[in-house]
């Protein structure tokens, strides 16, 4: 009895962590800081938020180059401020990095440190954010991007990116006029397949990043409200996302944050989001797992799993760091919704992961588990939201 007692109380206990996650909140300041860089004094009003980001193993333990040592599959701690003046938001990234990658010339294949901050451009529905990771389809997302860049390329203008590589190339071409790079590049994405430049400096912004004693900042400033994102709506959802370029991968190993609500301070409105993502499954992580083991561990690699083959499906060992428990859910019971881009398709010949059909929208091999009861799916969710590596010191 005493036995079922403390097992129900430690289950109870990883529950209550699951799916609580931070939530930053942006100061409103005066005067314009639509261009502070990350050395700014306008920083020194503002208190830290912790953050945790998690390696994106998703995809990449499935990339047989992907040889990624185990120290660098910790998590990250990072830090970050946020500021706005009524028209701009800025957004201070501070992490720890003992080792300064940057990209040095044209056609080397070094990998450079960096980091990005991610936006949907609709989170009216939390249940239907995009793919953490570049948005999905119809679910786009706008991203600032920043590399540290000694001598970079010059992007060209509106160019369609067909795959990741093909992305990674066109930013380590040759360039003479590095301006444009050194400030940053946004993008607005629906997955791998749809990838376009945006070029218009109102709406993309100004990036820096600096190096001191092991420790990276990287600001991004922007306006609020731009034709392809509103941030004026009292709060919003972000995704931080770093770099680390001496990670031999094929484009340094990506530590990525779930989404997390921003605050305006000041402003009205943005509750109901906010609360949506720092919500709690009421669920019990013990059954969770005998249900994953049961249904999913076919197909998926996670902690506590019989290996199966790593091409098969996503590896889950990370999920519950950087998915909300609305897309936890959403996978679960409408698997086609949201289809995890792979990089690798020549690598899941024998088990796609997803098909095309006659509209030509991907269909996931998937099976739904619409017809589980609610109970199951919440212990599922509770189980998975569980999943993630252990952060750093
Ligand atoms: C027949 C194989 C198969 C089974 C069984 C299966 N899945 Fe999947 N799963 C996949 C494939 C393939 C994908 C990638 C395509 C997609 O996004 O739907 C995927 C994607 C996912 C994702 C998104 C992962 C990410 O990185 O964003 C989650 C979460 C998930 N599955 C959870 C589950 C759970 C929970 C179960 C058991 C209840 C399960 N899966 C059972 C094949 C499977």
């Amino acid at each position: 009895m005493k036995i079922l007692v403390k097992i129900i109380l430690l289950s109870g206990l990883i529950l209550s962590l699951a799916g609580a996650s931070e939530q930053i909140k942006a100061i409103k300041v005066p005067g314009n800081i639509g261009k502070i860089g990350p050395l700014s004094k306008a920083w020194l009003s503002v208190e830290y938020t912790d953050v945790i980001l998690y390696p994106h193993t998703t995809t990449k333990k499935i990339n047989p180059e992907a040889n990624i040592p185990e120290e660098n599959l910790k998590a990250k701690k990072v830090r970050v401020k946020a500021l706005y003046d009524g028209k701009n938001i800025s957004l201070l990234l501070e992490w720890k990095d003992s080792t300064k990658n940057t990209q040095k010339d044209c056609c080397t294949r070094t990998y450079a440190d960096g980091f990005a901050f991610q936006f949907p451009t609709d989170y009216s529905d939390v249940m239907k954010l995009p793919y953490i990771s570049m948005g999905s389809k119809d679910r786009s997302v706008v991203v600032h991007l920043r590399k540290a860049s000694e001598q970079v390329s010059k992007p060209k203008s509106n160019v369609h990116f067909h795959s990741l590589e093909e992305y990674y190339d066109t930013s380590y071409t040759t360039v003479q006029d590095n301006e444009d790079v050194e400030n940053g590049r946004t993008f607005v994405m629906e997955g791998f397949r749809s990838i376009v430049e945006i070029k218009d400096k109102n709406a993309s912004g100004v990036m820096d990043m600096v190096y001191k004693e092991g420790v990276w900042k990287g600001t991004l400033s922007r306006e609020l409200k731009t034709e392809y994102l509103d941030l004026e709506k009292g709060a919003f959802p972000i995704s931080l996302i770093t770099w680390d370029g001496n990670v031999s991968n094929s484009d340094g190993i990506e530590y990525l944050s779930p989404w997390i609500g921003v605050k305006l301070v000041g402003e009205r409105g943005g509750y109901e989001l906010l609360d949506s993502l720092t919500t709690q499954v009421d669920g019990y992580v013990a059954n969770g797992k005998r249900l994953a083991v049961e249904n999913c561990a076919a197909c998926h690699n996670f902690t506590g799993s019989a290996k199966t083959l790593v091409n098969m499906a996503p590896d889950l060992s990370n999920v519950g760091g950087y998915s909300t428990l609305q897309y936890l859910k959403e996978s679960m019971l409408d698997s086609s919704a949201v289809v995890v881009p792979n990089y690798n398709p020549t690598a899941e010949e024998d088990f796609p992961w997803y098909t095309l059909d006659e509209n030509g929208n991907l269909a996931s091999t998937m099976p739904s588990y619409h017809w589980m009861d609610e109970k199951s799916i919440n212990d599922l969710v509770a189980f998975f939201s569980s999943l993630k590596a252990q952060s750093e010191e």
